[in-house]
């Protein structure tokens, strides 16, 4: 099993694969939103502190998950622990992931639309007010959102069908420095705009009387979210990472990516959004009926560099979103291929028609199904809430039980510090393991009851 899986080929690859799962629309539109509506910079300290505390140890449990049993997320647990509660664990991972891919490509596929449109300078010449209408009149079309999402998913589908090296490693590796780039080229943009300033007074706020325990659970959900974890992914890339490899450091590496990442977009979103005078708390369509204004607005004077800023505006999401559903679809491929004699590229088919079909109910759920409601929620909402906020918590939950009460504490620590070869991980390990053990399931815990209750 060990000699034929396929590994990540360095430690830097390891790091751009993890980071590409996790950068991605976590961080370009929930994040500014959350640090707005929560407190600014109260907001960034507690998340920075559950990042440390909480999700960190959860990374590190995964990966060790992974590594350890040399299997995709379904199946590691029962690998390493029988039992039939482990192995219902293990499912949990194949089909969570597929849940959230299918609406998560639907926003890939807004995002490919708008890029599409960016391309086409729709956003000059036109009037920046009727610019903020365009994104209501495209998620209300029946078929353009079903087809934008197929067409998200099948590009995603074509990179996983390549395989782990040639595939995830070498997009990721090349593709997320150049968003680092990107996001700091639309950051000098942002700033340069006239009425920047408030975006980024917005932001630097330090409030710490809009600290209540909802914060505290928001930013915690938001590090798990944004850190990828339990959906399963952690633990299959997990399975990929070379027995030499420093798990504390790879955990430590993506963890510092994806804050610097989610750092830079809130400086780089915020001011546009108060520049094109949009509520910030305007959820998913804030980036695009935001951004296009200040695109429309701009385009009016210097078109030729407001579209090439949003070209980069819109690419950058877009890859962002693909490294993060790659992420997701290889969950399932990875089981396939794994449990079926089902070849890589027909699991890539068979999870791609799954997605897509599931999808489409999201696709649709701002126009032809806006009249379906479940609990009060749109399809849309209902599938990110159930996957963000229910099955992620839970998951991880189970995941942090087995690392810390199921499995042997010497196996856990041989894991963690390559067998003792690793003075920095050993000396550490007494404290990511207390974490592991208690603190993370008592948080986990609570935050999964808040959910309800809150
Ligand atoms: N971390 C991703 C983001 O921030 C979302 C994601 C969650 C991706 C879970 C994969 C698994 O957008």
């Amino acid at each position: 099993m060990e000699t034929k899986r396929e590994k990540f080929g360095s430690r830097f690859a390891v790091i751009m694969a993890m980071a590409g799962s996790a950068i991605g629309l976590g961080n370009i539109w929930r994040f500014p939103y959350m640090v707005g509506e929560h407190g600014g910079g109260a907001f960034v300290l507690v998340y920075i502190l559950a990042t440390i505390l909480i999700s960190l140890p959860i990374f590190v449990a995964e990966v060790v998950i992974g590594r350890r049993s040399g299997r995709s997320a379904a199946g590691a647990m029962s690998t390493l622990a029988g039992g039939r509660i482990w192995k219902f664990a293990g499912f949990l991972p194949v089909f969570i992931p597929l849940f959230i891919l299918s609406y998560y490509s639907v926003v890939g596929g807004w995002s490919l639309e708008f890029l599409i449109k960016s391309c086409r300078m729709a956003f000059s010449g036109v009037d920046p007010e009727s610019v903020t209408g365009m994104f209501g009149d495209f998620i209300v079309r029946p078929w353009a959102p079903v087809v934008s999402h197929l067409v998200f998913l099948a590009v995603c589908g074509a990179v996983i069908a390549l395989g782990v090296r040639s595939g995830i490693e070498k997009f990721s590796k090349y593709s997320i420095p150049v968003l680092f780039v990107l996001i700091v080229v639309i950051l000098c943009y942002s700033l340069s705009l006239p009425g920047a300033g408030e975006g980024v007074r917005y932001l630097m706020k330090f409030d710490v009387s809009a600290l209540n325990p909802q914060t505290f659970a928001y930013a915690m959900g938001q590090s798990f979210y944004s850190l990828s974890l339990g959906m399963g992914t952690i633990i299959t890339y997990g399975s990929y990472v070379s027995r030499k490899e420093n798990i504390l450091m790879s955990g430590v590496g993506t963890g510092v990516s994806d804050l610097m990442f989610a750092i830079l977009a809130c400086f780089a979103i915020m001011p546009a959004v108060f520049a094109a005078g949009i509520a910030p708390g305007a959820g998913p369509g804030l980036i695009f009926q935001s951004l296009p204004f200040v695109f429309a607005k701009m385009g009016a004077e210097i078109p030729a560099i407001s579209a090439i800023v949003s070209i980069i505006f819109f690419l950058t999401i877009v890859v962002a979103a693909m490294t993060s559903s790659m992420s997701l679809y290889e969950v399932g491929v990875a089981y396939l291929v794994e449990n079926t004699r089902i070849k890589r590229g027909a699991a890539t088919a068979l999870i791609f028609v799954g997605c897509g079909v599931l999808g489409v109910f999201s696709a649709m759920s701002f126009g032809p199904l806006s009249g379906v409601q479940l609990a009060g929620k749109g399809i849309f909402d209902l599938f990110d809430w159930l996957s963000s906020n229910i099955l992620l918590i839970f998951a991880s939950l189970l995941t942090v039980i087995f690392v810390g009460w199921v499995m042997k504490k010497n196996d856990v620590k041989a894991e963690f510090t390559n067998n003792g070869s690793l003075s920095l991980s050993g000396r550490l390990f007494g404290i990511v393991y207390f974490l592991i053990k208690y603190l993370a399931p008592v948080a986990l815990a609570i935050i999964f009851v808040a959910n309800f209750i809150l």
